[in-house]
Parts: structure tokens; C-alpha cells; sequence
């Protein structure tokens, strides 16, 4: 039987941190031998808000060596740069004949940005849902692991399949989130009932994948803990439940094994371990992303080989689209 198909993405905008790494990175790596899988790197979406050029195209490449340093594996997925396949901003024109001003102008996100970005409240911006239910559509994907931002998002691409069905017939295949758990649950070092966030401007708060170790240990050191000693996980102990979980997310452990282990220990004894741990994973993966970026002809390889893949499910799709909408598509 075929696989079932996966699609997500991620911008090339901010920089990730061991909450991406939880959430979104680890379980790309693992999905890639049960699914076929469609990886992107959304530059198309990114400059819905303004960019400087030069360091997108360095961000692109450096997201792309760092997926791949963490795992991602060429033969089984196919990892490839959002700009590169027309088919996305092609179907994008096409939903756009489907999609409601007012459904667009009511969702969370664009709500959110509208106010961050006011002096540039863009098309774009409004259409990026649109844009983002044509990447998820063109592969035919079932599942789209995304962060619970991005739910909404999922369910405008489901609502413009349906409505698309609906009018010209079966077309498209209807996709479902699948929430990713693991890196909601890490909170900012700072705020700890506030989820950790690559756009955080406290640069503490964040523990950033591209961190040196220095930085991981004493952004762990400084953490916000509370005024009593004891290592559990509590909701009223939110600074040392971030600093357990984190602990364990790394560790493969439970938070019972956690609590067990630093029981009579202190918070310093704590920090230093999730540092260590933290600091132990992220390493390798920086080596290895530095080794890939400096291979520019492998890493344009990759890219390449996964346009192609990309390029023949999205053509696949397209056409099929152009058909049932009556475009003109030669004899
Ligand atoms: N909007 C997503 C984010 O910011 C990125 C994205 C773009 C995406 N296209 C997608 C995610 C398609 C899943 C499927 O995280």
C-alpha cells in the first residue's frame, strides 16, 4: 500500500529554539520512515513581513543544513525550498477565486500581525493562509504536523479543499493536523507560564539551537525558579516544571524518573543538568550544520533532488486543478 503523505514547513525567519527542536524538528526526523514526506522551507510565506534579502537567502540554506543536521534524511523525505515549485503561488491564485475576505480577515494570526506589522498590513499577509492551504493541497498530503499556532491555519486549507471538491469534484485530498505536543509544553525561561518563543526579545528567555554552550549553561542558570526548594513538577512551581520538562524531553525520561533523581538536590544542581543535557544534544547538531553549509554543492544537491520530487506531485496536482476549473492547457 502507499504511504500516507506529510507536509509541513517552516520560515526561514527567526531563529529556532529547543522548543522547534522538540516540537517541529524531532518529529519530522521521525515521521520521515512511516510517511512519505514533503518538507519545506517557506521563504514565499516569510516576506508576508519585511525581510532583507541577502539574509533570507542565508537563512534558507542555514535552515535547510540545520533540518538535515538534526536527521532529515534526502532519501526519504523530500526537503526543498517553497519558491522553487511555481505550483504553490499557481494554486495560490486559484483558492484565492474560493476563499472569503471575511474568513481570511478573521483569522488569529493575521489578526496578530495586522497590529505588530501596522505599517504593513500587506495582501500577503492576508493571503497567507491561502498560500499555505496551496502547499499542503498541491501534494495531496493527510497530515500536517504543525504547532497549535497553526491549527487555524490547517483548517482553512480542509474548509478550501471541501468547498473546491464540492464545486468541480473530487480533487483534493482533505488534510488534518496533527498537533505537535512536545514543544508546547517549554516555556520561556523568564516567564515560565509564556511558551518559549524564537521572537522573544528577552534573549534569556529563549535557548536558541545555534547557542554556544557557555550561553545554554548560564541561560539555564539564570532561570526563573521560585522561592522554595523542592524539585517537582507543579503547577504552582511553573519556573522549575519548565526546567523538569525540558530536562526530560532531551533525556527520553519521565518526570518521575526526573524528581526521583534530584530528590534533595537543589535548583543549581538542576540548571547545570538540564544545561549539560540541553548543551550535550544541541552540539553535534551545530557541528554537523556548520559541515553541511560548508559543502555548498552537496547541500544545492539536496535542495535539487528534493525540488524534483516536489515538482512532479505539485505538476500532478496542478493539472488536474487547471482541468476541473476549465483552464485552456494546450491540446
Ligand atoms: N505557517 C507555518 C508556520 O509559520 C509555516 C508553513 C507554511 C506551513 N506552509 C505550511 C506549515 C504548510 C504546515 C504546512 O509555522
Amino acid at each position: 500500500m502507499d504511504k500516507k503523505i506529510v507536509y509541513s514547513a517552516v520560515q526561514p525567519s527567526g531563529n529556532l529554539t529547543i522548543g522547534n527542536y522538540l516540537g517541529a524538528i524531532r518529529n519530522w526526523v521521525k515521521m520521515q520512515s512511516e510517511y512519505e514526506c514533503f518538507y519545506a522551507i517557506a521563504n514565499m510565506h516569510a516576506i508576508t513581513v519585511k525581510q532583507e534579502p541577502a539574509e533570507l537567502r542565508r537563512r534558507t540554506l542555514e535552515l535547510a543544513a540545520l533540518y538535515l543536521a538534526c536527521g532529515l534524511d534526502p532519501e526519504n523525505c523530500a526537503l526543498y525550498v517553497q519558491s522553487q515549485i511555481p505550483q504553490h503561488a499557481e494554486l495560490t491564485w486559484t483558492l484565492n477565486t474560493i476563499a472569503y475576505v471575511g474568513e481570511l480577515s478573521r483569522m488569529t494570526q493575521f489578526k496578530d500581525k495586522s497590529q505588530k506589522h501596522a505599517e504593513n498590513i500587506n495582501m500577503g499577509l492576508m493571503d497567507y493562509p491561502v498560500l499555505m492551504a496551496a502547499d499542503i493541497l498541491l501534494y495531496q498530503a493527510q497530515y500536517v504536523p504543525v504547532g497549535a499556532d497553526q491549527k487555524q491555519h490547517v483548517e482553512i486549507a480542509r474548509d478550501l479543499a471541501i468547498r473546491f471538491n464540492n464545486r468541480f469534484g473530487e480533487t483534493f485530498t482533505v488534510p488534518e493536523p496533527l498537533i505537535l505536543k512536545g514543544g508546547a509544553k517549554i516555556c520561556s525561561l523568564q516567564e515560565p507560564t509564556k511558551k518559549m518563543s524564537k521572537s522573544d526579545e528577552n534573549p534569556n528567555a529563549s535557548v536558541y539551537l545555534t547557542d554556544g554552550k557557555d550561553d545554554v549553561l548560564r541561560k539555564f542558570r539564570r532561570a526563573v525558579t521560585d522561592s522554595d526548594n523542592e524539585i517537582r513538577v507543579s503547577d504552582e512551581k511553573p519556573g522549575v516544571s519548565n526546567l523538569i520538562n525540558i530536562y526530560c524531553a532531551f533525556r527520553g525520561c519521565t518526570t518521575e524518573e526526573a524528581e526521583r533523581e534530584f530528590a534533595g538536590k537543589g535548583y543549581g544542581d538542576l540548571k547545570l543538568a538540564v544545561g549539560e543535557t540541553v548543551a550535550d544534544v544541541i552540539s553535534p547538531i551545530q557541528q554537523e550544520q556548520k559541515k553541511i553549509l560548508a559543502d555548498k554543492t552537496y547541500l544545492a544537491e539536496v535542495l535539487k533532488a528534493g525540488a524534483e520530487k516536489a515538482y512532479k506531485a505539485a505538476r500532478r496536482t496542478l493539472s488536474k486543478v487547471y482541468r476541473k476549473v476549465g483552464f485552456y492547457q494546450g491540446e
